[in-house]
């Protein structure tokens, strides 16, 4: 990365704390079902994973939001369940029921991953890497991503999303040493996957910890914050002052522990974070990367127009990346998230 795609990116000059007057916006999951124009592109794909799978439809997904919105990043259109793919589970997501993989109750378990990642299940995400960058303007940062161990861990226990992740907090809790050898085969595979992603072009990734919350504190420290350590260390090791954001969704009182122990450049919070600690405890170490209640976006009106506001008056007068605080849902109306952006952008 040179000096001078800091100097015109937003997202970037913020990564590197420096503060924007009108602070850039992206939303997570911004490629996805509320837009008529990525569900068109799904029906000609066929299924989910052939989307992701599919260079020049996955790059046109990534682009559609960017273009309709003019968001000041672009996210890989990807998922994280590709990790378990690469290591040789099958993974399967089933219209309507999400994801389907084989479940994994124990260290025997361990035996079937493949010994090293399976580099064919990530070329063609490369690839979708690539293309988008190639269609990116000067103000525009390609965002690449996994999912963090325990959260992928989650899915590859269980077998499908849970309410609660109590397969892999068991498996956790009765074999932590056969737990610990699943995280560190996660760990080493994201090392590999994001800094593949960094070297196809893209300029920060983000690690999603989407299920970070239902931790104690001693488990936050070793399945949330030590893998995602491991990961930035490992990343910069190859990509030195790589960009990294991270996303432990339910941190609360963890958050300024993670944010001092990985390293990332930034942290995305969740709504549950009280805004004033973003403030005083966090932004001045990191910049912060949310964190607008996507019920709020989905509730539209005053109710959104007052989330929007409580956000930029704790958060904007720092290094602020704005965004939701996780997802958007599939039935938000788009003149809402027209409504938010209006919003952020007249200050
Ligand atoms: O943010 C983006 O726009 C980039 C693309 C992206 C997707 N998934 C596309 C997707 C990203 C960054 C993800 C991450 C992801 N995937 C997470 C972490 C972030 C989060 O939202 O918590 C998790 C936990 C997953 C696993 C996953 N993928 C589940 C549980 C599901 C089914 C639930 C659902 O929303 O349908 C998915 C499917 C998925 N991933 C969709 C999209 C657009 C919907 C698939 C469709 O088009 O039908």
């Amino acid at each position: 990365m040179n000096a001078a795609s800091l100097g015109t990116k937003p997202i970037l000059r913020v990564l590197g704390r420096e503060r924007e007057e009108t602070p850039p916006v992206w939303m997570m999951r911004q490629a996805g079902r509320y837009l008529p124009e990525y569900r068109a592109v799904r029906e000609k794909a066929g299924g989910f994973l052939d989307l992701c799978f599919n260079p020049e439809l996955a790059a046109e997904v990534t682009l559609q939001p960017v273009r309709r919105f003019g968001f000041d990043a672009a996210i890989l259109f990807s998922d994280i369940l590709v990790m378990p793919m690469a290591l040789g589970r099958k993974v399967e997501f089933l219209a309507g029921e999400g994801p389907k993989l084989e479940p994994m109750t124990d260290a025997a378990a361990l035996s079937q991953l493949l010994e090293t990642i399976d580099g064919k299940v990530f070329a063609s995400i490369y690839e979708t890497v690539a293309r988008v960058k190639s269609q990116l303007d000067s103000k525009t940062t390609l965002i690449g991503f996994c999912g963090a161990p325990w959260t992928v861990a989650t899915y590859m226990v269980a077998g499908e999303a849970t309410p609660d992740q109590a397969p892999a907090r068991l498996f956790a809790l009765r074999d932590p040493v056969g737990f610990g050898r699943l995280i560190d085969r996660l760990v080493d595979g994201s090392i590999e996957y994001l800094v593949g992603q960094l070297k196809a072009g893209a300029e920060v990734v983000q690690i999603f910890d989407t299920w970070a919350g239902v931790l104690s504190p001693e488990q936050f420290d070793r399945w949330c914050i030590q893998p995602t350590e491991k990961i930035v260390a490992g990343v910069r090791q190859q990509i030195p002052g790589a960009k990294i954001i991270g996303f432990p969704r339910g941190a609360n009182a963890m958050a300024l522990p993670y944010v001092v122990a990985t390293g990332v450049d930034a942290i995305g919070l969740d709504w549950t974070f009280p805004r004033s600690l973003a403030a005083d405890m966090l932004q001045p170490r990191v910049a912060v990367q949310g964190n607008v209640d996507p019920l709020a976006l989905l509730a539209g009106g005053e109710a959104l127009d007052r989330e929007v506001d409580d956000v930029m008056t704790a958060l904007a007068g720092q290094p602020l990346i704005f965004n939701l605080g996780h997802g958007i849902l599939p039935p938000t109306p788009i003149a809402h998230v027209e409504r938010m952006l209006k919003r952020v952008r007249a200050g």
